[in-house]
Formats: structure tokens, sequence, C-alpha cells
């Protein structure tokens, strides 16, 4: 599509009344990220490629949401919602600056690829003035229903509005729709909304095309490339089908998944060669996964990045600011937050390690806690190169454990530990000699006489 250029218009005025939830219907996640991101990520970007979004009134979160994921957004409000030409026609500021490609898609509907709209503009460069997205429906109830003859669309007949032989007709309607930006305000200008819902159709713009003589046109794609998104359970079969996407192409470049049914991605996950991800893994928004490491199951991680060669889990939480570096180990039920975690350092069992940095083969035991937060502020903890924590420390941030430095297990840390020193906290140990024996058998007596007692009774 070299040297066209082109508008991408998001409707996300949608209410979403059916999800039953407090958030904007286009602000639910799908793989980590909002629906409307996953559309925004689809529209063409580049030189001569712009973006506009259509949000309801008082949506402040969803042109926030939009902004930040394409900042070159431009956005425009619906005040009122009265179908889907009338939300386009919202952005008639910026459909008036004549672009040569107009894209329309729902912000509802997040698995719609990249290719399929490139590939919907082929048709607007060979002469289209409108082409819609078709797809066989399992079920093409609710689904506007496209009337062709031959290579031409001739109508796209709303389901409310379709007589029963139109609504035998399976090819659909995916929503998403292109326009020749030549004619497009003209065709949108004529769209009326006599018809069962009294909505203002975007669809008719098929209709009219065809009355001025343009040509309309169908480009066909799958029934999930479409899917729009109204209920929890349509939630979550994109969900399972995003996953999918997601697991095949990382097995593609080379994950290796033992059960990829049971991995969850999102979808700005990164990985490098030769990775393994052991069965019920949950990576999270953020997440980074250098070459040859291994995250073993049911480990959880978010913003957080894994290095060459490094080792997680089982049972390992990696929360938001987790940095591993290259052969770094984390054992199993160790959580970690803001941590950087030197080359070859190992946190190998039940620890957590907040706001800190632990230098390269540095070794922490069992049961190490880095007390970060007073009740107020967070601390930072700081453990020098190839320092030992022995087990079962807690280290009182802010606090410097030095290079080399030792500390004894069980200690309190409160203050610095100079490098290649020794720290032990420790209450003087006695032992009695013999007391547990002769515990015993004063407990052994005990019993035998209220036996004995009970019996004479
Ligand atoms: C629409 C199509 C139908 C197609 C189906 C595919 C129309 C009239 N019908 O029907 O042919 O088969 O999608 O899923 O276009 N929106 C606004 N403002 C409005 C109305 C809608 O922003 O005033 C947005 C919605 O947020 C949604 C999208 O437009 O993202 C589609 O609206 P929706 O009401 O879901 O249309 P459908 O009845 O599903
Ligand atoms: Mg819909």
């Amino acid at each position: 599509m070299s040297g066209r250029s082109s508008l991408t218009v998001v409707l996300a005025a949608g209410e979403g009344t059916r999800m039953r939830s407090s958030l904007p219907k286009v602000l639910h996640p799908v793989a980590g990220q909002s629906l409307l991101s996953h559309v925004l990520a689809a529209a063409p970007r580049g030189a001569g490629q712009a973006l506009a979004v259509v949000v309801g009134p008082d949506r402040d979160d969803v042109a926030a949401a939009a902004r930040a994921a394409r900042p070159d957004a431009a956005i425009f409000i619906q005040r009122e919602r009265l179908g889907t030409a009338h939300a386009l026609l919202a952005a008639r500021e910026a459909l008036a600056k004549g672009y040569d490609d107009l894209i329309v898609v729902f912000g509802d509907t997040p698995l719609i690829s990249a290719a399929t709209l490139q590939r919907m503009r082929e048709p607007l460069a060979n002469g289209s003035a409108v082409v819609a997205l078709g797809f066989q429906a399992a079920d093409p109830t609710g689904y506007g229903r496209l009337l062709t003859d031959g290579d031409r669309l001739k109508a796209i007949r709303e389901h409310a509005d379709a007589s029963a032989a139109e609504r035998a007709i399976t090819l659909c309607n995916g929503g998403v729709m292109a326009l020749d930006g030549k004619v497009a305000l003209a065709l949108l200008d004529k769209i009326g909304n006599a018809n069962a819902k009294g909505e203002y159709y975007l669809p008719d713009a098929v209709t009219i095309a065809n009355a001025q003589g343009l040509k309309a046109s169908v480009i066909e794609t799958t029934e999930d490339e479409v899917r729009g998104i109204n209920t929890k359970t349509q939630l979550a079969e994109a969900e399972a089908v995003m996953q999918r996407r997601l697991r095949d192409a990382a097995m593609e470049q080379g994950v290796t998944l033992i059960a990829p049914e049971t991995v969850y991605l999102s979808a700005d996950t990164k990985f490098g060669k030769d990775v393994m991800i052991e069965p019920f893994v949950v990576l999270g928004a953020g997440v980074e996964i250098e070459d040859g490491a291994v995250v073993h199951s049911f480990t959880h991680a978010v913003q957080t990045k894994i290095g060459r060669n490094a080792s997680v889990g089982p049972y390992a939480r990696l929360r938001p600011g987790t940095v591993l570096g290259e052969g770094a180990k984390i054992g199993n039920f160790v959580e970690t937050k803001a941590a950087a975690i030197d080359a070859g350092a190992k946190v190998s069992h039940l620890t957590y390690i907040g706001d800190a940095h632990i230098g390269a083969n540095a070794n922490i035991g069992a049961g190490t806690i880095t007390c970060n937060y007073d009740g107020f502020d967070k601390h930072h903890t700081e453990i020098g190169e190839g320092a030992f924590v022995g087990s079962n420390s807690a280290l009182v941030a802010p606090v410097t454990i030095g290079a080399g430095a030792y500390v004894g297990s069980g200690s309190v840390v409160t203050q610095d530990v100079p490098a290649d020193a020794l720290r032990v906290e420790r209450a003087e140990q006695t032992t009695k000699d013999g007391w547990a024996k002769r515990f015993r058998e004063m407990k052994l007596r005990a019993k035998a006489d209220k036996a004995a007692k009970s019996k004479g009774k």
C-alpha cells in the first residue's frame, strides 16, 4: 500500500452494559492489554497513517488509554449513541482532511490483525469505494448479512431488518469497513435511520455506493478475527483465541512449552532463543525472558526481565521491577519486587526480596526477608557481590551488606555490615544435660498414674 495515506477510526463509544462491570468495555484486558489497545496495535502506523478514536461522553479513561497506546491518536466524542455511521461522523473533522483510505474498526474486536486491515486496502487501491470484511458465521444471528452479486457487494442487511431468505445467508459483516477517502464523507452524509433500530447504520454506505454506480466489495476472514466482545463469556473466548496465537508464535520462535495450554502469556511477552517454560506458568504484562532461561512450574511474573540462562521457580512470584542477571537463580516460594539480582546470584528458597540490589554470585539463604516497609515508606537493601546471607535472616532496610560479608543464620540486621565481615546476632545458648530424658520420664509416669486411677473407679 505504498504511498497511500490512511485514517483509521476506532469506534469505542459502546456502553457494554452486558459486561456487568464498572470498567468500560473496551478497557477490559485480553492477554494483559485492553481490547482497545489490541485494536490500536493493528491500525496502520507510520508516515501518512493517522488514527482517531471515538469515545462516549465523559469517557476520559478510554481517551487516556487510547493516547497511552498511540500518542498520535485524535480523540472525538460521540455525544448520543445513534449508530455506527453516526459514531464515525463524530470524527468528521479528521475525515475531512482527505486521506486516501478510511478504515473503520470497532473497539471491541481485539483479534483483528494488521495484515487483514492492509488486505482491505487493496480493493480501494483498485477502484472499490467501499470494502466490507466478511466471514462465514457458524451462527449468523445478530450479524449484518452480506448481499453479494458475483464479486460485488450490493448491500448489508442488519439482522433486525432482514427477510427470512436473507437471514439464511451465512456470509456476515465482521464490522470492519474500508472506504475510499475521497467519497467517504459524501456517502456517510446520505445514510439515514429508517430501519428497525432507528440507527444510522454504517453498512448502509454499501447501498448508497451502489446507487451511485460505485463498486463495493468483500474481503473474507475467519470468524475468530472479528469476534466482538459483549459479555464476559465472549471475553474469555477471545482470551483463549489470543492465548493460542501467542503460544503458537512463541513455539514458532523456538520457545519450548511443555504444556502450552497451561501457560498464559501477554501480548508483549518477549522471548530469546532456547527458552523453556514448564507447565502452569503465568507471564503478565512486561515480561522479557532471555536466551536459555528456564521457568519452572507455577511461576507468576509481571514486569520482569529474566536474564540469560537464569532459572526461576517452581512457585516463584516475580513482581514488577524484577531484573535477573545471567545465570541467576530464584527458587521455590520466593517473592521479588523492584529487585535487581545480578549474574550468578542465588535466592533458592522461601524468601522475600523487595526494593533491593543483590550483587553477582551472592547467596541468600532460605527464609531471608528484606524488611523494606516501616508502615510509611519503602527502603532499599543493598547486598554486595559474593555476600552470604544465612537462613532466616531479617534485613531491616535501609541497610547494606558489604561485598563478601557473611550474615549468620537467624540474624536481624539493622546496621550496615562491612565488606568481608561476619555479622551474627544470636542469644547465648545453654545446654541442660539429660533434661529431655528426665522430662519424658516424668510425663510418662503422670500418664500411667492417671490411667491406673480411672481404672480403679
Ligand atoms: C455491527 C454491524 C453488523 C455487523 C456487526 C459485527 C452496524 C449497524 N452493524 O452490528 O453489520 O455484523 O457489527 O459485529 O454497524 N458504536 C458506537 N456508537 C454507536 C453505535 C455503535 O461507538 O452509536 C460502536 C460500538 O461501541 C461497537 C461498534 O460501534 O464497538 C459496533 O456497534 P454494535 O452496536 O455492537 O453493532 P452490532 O449490532 O454488533
Ligand atoms: Mg456488536
